[in-house]
């Protein structure tokens, strides 16, 4: 079954292919037009105004906080019952340093606030607090696949392994806006789509 969507597709592969290319071309105009700066670093509050941004001309729910509980993997995410409250913690989690702000991420997909696109979203808004904070930002294209899902999966009960696999990927280079493209490309093939580039969209 497909997501209610404002395009109505029905069809599994044309609603992933049309999601992709909406937005990524949204992620690549955060970043162009400056809106990015728009968006609170380490709060609710900033990671809906990403959400929001690139999803809402796809769902309804862009931006807003889930209405069912959701599970990957055997894990089950913040039950609606504590989704606000937990929320409203997250926001209260330090985020001076390197390590703190790591474990703010963790919570932050450990809520997994919205129905889909959390992973997308989030890794946006991770990097936010980190330029903000320690004027650093992750290459994602040093952090494999497969090592930062399974490093996510371990990251609920402990979370050495996402701080390691994230701590040799951090530069500099945070104005850069080739790099800045080539994470969204790396972030949505995390994701399982990589039929656009941002870049060229
Ligand atoms: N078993 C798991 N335990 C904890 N976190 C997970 C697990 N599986 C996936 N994740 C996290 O959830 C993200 C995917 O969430 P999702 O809402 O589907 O986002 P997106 O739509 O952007 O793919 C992954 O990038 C990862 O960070
Ligand atoms: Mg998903």
């Amino acid at each position: 079954m497909t997501l209610k969507n404002k395009l109505n597709i029905t069809d599994q592969v044309a609603l992933a292919k049309a999601e992709e290319r909406i937005s990524k071309k949204k992620a690549k105009q955060l970043f162009d037009s400056g809106d990015i700066a728009k968006a609170e670093a380490g709060t609710f509050a900033g990671l809906s105004f990403i959400h929001a941004y690139l999803f809402e001309d796809i769902y309804d729910f862009a931006g807003k906080i889930r209405e069912v509980n959701i599970a990957k993997d055997n894990f089950r995410f913040a039950p609606l019952m504590y989704l606000k409250q937990s929320l409203e913690y997250i926001d209260t989690m330090p985020q001076s340093s390197f390590d703190a702000i790591i474990e703010k991420y963790v919570e932050m997909n450990v809520a997994h606030p919205f129905r889909e696109g959390n992973g997308r979203a989030t890794r946006l808004w991770l990097d936010l607090m980190l330029k903000k904070e320690i004027k650093q930002m992750i290459d994602w294209n040093l952090v494999d696949k497969d090592d930062y899902l399974s490093a996510m999966q371990r990251s609920v009960v402990k979370d050495t392994e996402i701080k390691a696999l994230l701590k040799q990927a951090l530069t500099d280079q945070i104005h850069d806006r080739t790099l800045f493209m080539k994470g969204i490309d790396v972030s949505y093939y995390y994701e399982g789509y990589s039929e656009f580039k941002t870049e060229e969209l």
